[in-house]
C-alpha cells in the first residue's frame, strides 16, 4: 500500500484549492449575472449618460428588456441591422439568415439600449448580461447607427453606457464578435478602446470574425462597483 509523502499531500490540497477557488468564481459570476438580469430599471445604473448633445444632435436614449421593447421599435432595429450587415454576412462563411437573426435578437435575454432625436430612432444596441468562457461579460450583439447620424460620437456614447452597466452590475468586460472585414466597425471599436480578446480564435480556426472586448475599471483593478440589488 504505502504512504503519501508530504510534497504529494500539499500538491492535492493545492489542487482542491484552486479547484474550489475556480468554482467559487464561477459560481460569483453566475450570481452578478443572474442579479443583473433582474434588475427592473438599468437606466437608474447610468442616468447621465442617457442624454447625448453636441453641436447638431439631442439625442435622448432609453433601455429595455426585448420582453417589453415596442414592436415598431424591434421592427426598426431587425430592419436597420439587416440594411447595415446583410451584404457583410453574405460575403463571409456565416451567410445572412433572415430567421437566424430574427431568432437572436428576439431572445427572451435581449436587452435593447435604444437612442432617438424627438421621434426619429437613430442607433441602438442588442446586449446581454451573459456567462461566456466561464467568465460574467456583457455581450454586446449589436451596436447599429442610421447611416445620417453617424461619425457625430453616437456610437461611442452607446459604447460607453454599455461600459458603465458593465461595471455596475459586475461584468468583468464588455465583449463583442466583430467581423474582419468590416474596416470601419474595426476602427471604431478600436478608436473606442477595444482590442483583441483571449477568447478570439486563431487565423487557423477563423479569419472573418474576431473577438474584441474592454475591461471593466473593476477588472483592472479600479475601484468597487455598485452593487446591482
Ligand atoms: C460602426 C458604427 C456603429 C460607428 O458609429 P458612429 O456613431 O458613426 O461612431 P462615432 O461617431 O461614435 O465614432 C467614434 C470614433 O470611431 C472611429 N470611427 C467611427 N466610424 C468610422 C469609420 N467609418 N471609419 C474610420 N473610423 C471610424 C473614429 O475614430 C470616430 O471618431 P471621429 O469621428 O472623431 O474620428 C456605425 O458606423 C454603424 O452603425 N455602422 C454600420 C453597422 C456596423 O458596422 N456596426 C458594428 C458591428 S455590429
Amino acid at each position: 500500500m504505502g504512504k503519501k509523502s508530504n510534497a504529494s499531500t500539499n500538491k492535492s490540497k493545492e489542487k482542491r484549492q484552486a479547484r474550489k477557488l475556480e468554482q467559487r468564481r464561477i459560481a460569483d459570476g453566475m450570481n452578478s449575472v443572474t442579479s443583473a438580469n433582474k434588475l427592473t430599471d438599468l437606466a437608474t445604473l447610468c442616468r447621465e449618460l442617457l442624454v447625448y448633445r453636441n453641436k447638431d444632435m439631442e439625442v435622448d436614449m432609453f433601455i429595455q428588456r426585448v420582453t417589453e421593447l415596442d414592436k415598431n421599435v424591434l421592427d426598426w432595429a431587425i430592419n436597420l441591422t439587416e440594411k447595415n450587415m446583410k451584404e457583410l454576412y453574405e460575403t463571409c462563411a456565416w451567410g445572412w439568415n433572415p430567421d437566424r437573426k430574427v431568432e437572436e435578437m428576439t431572445d427572451d435575454s435581449a436587452w435593447y439600449l435604444v437612442a432617438k432625436q424627438k421621434d426619429k430612432l437613430l442607433a441602438f444596441s442588442h446586449f446581454r448580461f451573459d456567462m461566456d468562457f466561464g467568465e460574467p461579460v456583457l455581450y454586446c450583439y449589436e451596436v447599429q447607427v442610421e447611416a445620417d447620424g453617424r461619425r457625430r460620437g453616437l456610437g461611442q456614447r452607446v459604447l460607453s453606457v454599455l461600459e458603465k452597466l458593465a461595471h455596475a452590475t459586475r461584468m468583468r468586460c464588455v465583449r463583442l464578435t466583430a467581423l474582419t472585414h468590416n474596416p470601419s466597425a474595426s476602427a471604431f471599436f478600436r478608436a473606442c478602446g477595444y482590442s483583441l480578446d483571449d477568447t478570439s480564435p486563431s487565423i487557423e480556426e477563423a479569419t472573418h470574425y474576431e473577438i474584441l472586448s474592454k475591461a471593466t475599471m473593476e477588472s483592472e483593478g479600479g475601484t468597487d462597483p455598485p452593487i446591482a440589488s
